[in-house]
């Protein structure tokens, strides 16, 4: 089954590689720690991550994304990228975080993550103290780590998004992705958690639906779950990403004028524009609510 896969990634690389190796320098004196994630799969997550990382490298800012979606990982086929390396070797061979970045376009960074991703589940002590020494590292290099996840509640999507200050959950107007990301807010809730959720509305027709669907869940959310979603933006169901997504490109170098590009850039501004002043945002503490969590909810 993974050597199938494999062989289909490598078909689809591309032999030419186009990608600018150009590197930005961090200019915010914080990391805002992103976690980008949905109830229901399939909805656009790492297209928007992906785009979203471009626009903010664009306005600037250093980014790093971070492929963290452990079944269907597939930040690389989507930008022709050849990872040589995953998170795994920081664990399972004490490398440095910085050999297991790959540059992507536009100036944004990646580290892939794949099936990699298990070994952060069997993390001992010493390798929790290394990873968090790398992790920590990563703070003098990036304005924004933006973490792509799988959907739903399970203990790895559950931990990445529990432990990243920033939540940016992601729907579109279908009832089940609606009542799925719901469903991910009150898991997040009873547990305890209290990340700041943000939403994004994707293929919408147009922006009475997106506002339709931001005030159906920000309603439920504050009725029955106590909770506060900011409204970061909506994306428009557009052929454009499919034609993006077939050429390998993100849509916002592909189609830069285009209402979907545009879409992403003024949700870009709109995080940029409200900046965190939050000391406890950082890498030291996402780790040790990484590991907290799976120390005290065995349940997922
Ligand atoms: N705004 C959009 N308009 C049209 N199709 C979209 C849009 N966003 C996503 N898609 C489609 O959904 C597919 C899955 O997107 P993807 O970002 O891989 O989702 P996820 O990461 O949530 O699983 C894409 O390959 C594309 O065909
Ligand atoms: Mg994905």
């Amino acid at each position: 089954m993974y050597d199938q896969a494999e062989k289909l990634r490598q078909l689809l690389r591309k032999t030419d590689n186009t990608h600018q190796e150009n590197t930005i320098e961090k200019r915010t004196n914080n990391t805002r720690i992103m976690a980008v994630t949905s109830g229901k799969g399939g909805v656009g997550k790492t297209n928007f991550a992906i785009n979203l990382a471009i626009s903010l490298s664009n306005l600037g800012y250093s980014v790093l994304v971070i492929d963290a979606d452990i079944g269907l990982a597939n930040i690389d086929v989507l930008l022709g990228l050849f990872p040589k390396e995953t998170i795994s070797s920081v664990l399972t061979q004490n490398k440095k975080i910085t050999d297991v970045i790959t540059d992507g376009p536009n100036g944004i960074k990646i580290i892939a993550g794949g099936s990699g991703l298990y070994d952060m589940l069997q993390l001992n002590n010493d390798s929790i103290e290394h990873l968090k020494k790398q992790l920590i590292e990563l703070e003098s290099l990036f304005d924004f780590v933006l973490i792509d996840t799988g959907a739903g509640i399970s203990e790895m999507v559950m931990s990445f998004v529990a432990a990243a200050h920033e939540v940016i959950l992601v729907t579109t107007p279908e009832p089940t992705s609606l009542t799925d990301v719901y469903t991910l807010i009150k898991a997040l809730r009873i547990k305890g958690h209290n990340n700041m959720l943000k939403l994004v509305v994707n293929r919408v027709e147009n922006s009475k639906e997106a506002l339709s669907v931001f005030e159906k869940l920000s309603i439920a959310s504050s009725k029955f779950l106590s909770t506060k979603i900011e409204n970061l933006g909506y994306i428009q169901n557009s052929k454009q990403v499919v034609e993006a997504v077939k050429n390998q490109h993100p849509f916002i170098s592909l189609y830069p004028n285009s209402s979907i590009a545009k879409s992403v850039n003024s949700i870009a501004i709109k995080i940029i524009g409200s900046p965190i002043e939050d000391e406890n945002s950082n890498f030291q503490n996402f780790i040790g609510k990484f590991k907290g969590f799976f120390a005290n909810n065995k349940t997922y």
